[in-house]
């Protein structure tokens, strides 16, 4: 079983704290969003392997540390996952962003995948899903599924994160992909009677938008 961590740093948790709140405004609720998701990135980047590099300061030469090993992306799942990406990218400039949206068929209750587009070499990147919200599990299952089956992403090299998790969301997604690390700033009590989760934040893409 892959790790599931709570990145309960002080700042992060005083950053949810806030956006909890039912009165912080779309405009605080977006910059906070992105900068808890740049806190985040410092801590879903722990394991980033280092190579030696032989670099000159202006008094001698010395050997250093750089980044080696994969390249990064960041895949937000549409359309919450947005408000997330610009404080992580802030962090990793170098990563590339693909996105990906799914819907559930309300007949079939099937996810179907009405937008994606990676980088073209997704497949040897390290992969870094994001959506505030993990409350079923259900979208972020279903983009997994999606990533790994259809564009043959190794389940080992994607890390989920989040924001606010649920115990449920948690478990199923740990049980549909046992490979795949989570990442999240809270872990809630669970879920109501209509998915949303308890205390949480209310609908993270609405708070992100200002669409309600
Ligand atoms: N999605 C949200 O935006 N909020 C929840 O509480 C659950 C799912």
């Amino acid at each position: 079983m892959a790790n599931f961590t709570v990145v309960d740093h002080p700042l992060i948790q005083h950053k949810v704290t806030i956006i909890r709140k039912e009165e912080t405004s779309t405009k605080e609720f977006r910059e906070i969003t992105n900068e808890i998701g740049m806190l985040m990135a410092y801590e879903i980047t722990r394991d980033l392997p280092l190579e030696d590099v032989v670099i000159n300061t202006p008094l001698v030469e010395t050997t250093q540390k750089q980044l080696a090993g994969k390249k990064l992306a960041v895949v937000p799942i549409l359309r919450a996952g947005l408000g997330m990406v610009d404080g992580i990218v802030d962090l990793i400039p170098s990563a590339r962003v693909g996105h990906i949206g799914m819907y559930r068929d309300h007949d079939t209750l099937q996810a179907i995948e009405y937008f994606a587009k990676f980088p073209t070499d997704i497949k040897e990147r390290r992969v870094f899903v994001v959506d505030p919200m993990l409350a079923t599990g259900a979208s972020a299952i279903a983009a997994l599924n999606q990533l790994v089956n259809k564009y043959d992403v190794d389940a080992n090299n994607i890390t989920f994160v989040c924001l606010v998790a649920a115990p449920e969301g948690v478990k199923a997604l740990q049980e549909a992909h046992p490979d795949v690390d989570i990442f999240t700033a809270a872990l809630d009590e669970g879920l109501d009677e209509n998915g949303y989760i308890l205390p949480g934040l209310g609908d993270a893409g609405d708070r992100i938008f200002g669409t309600k």
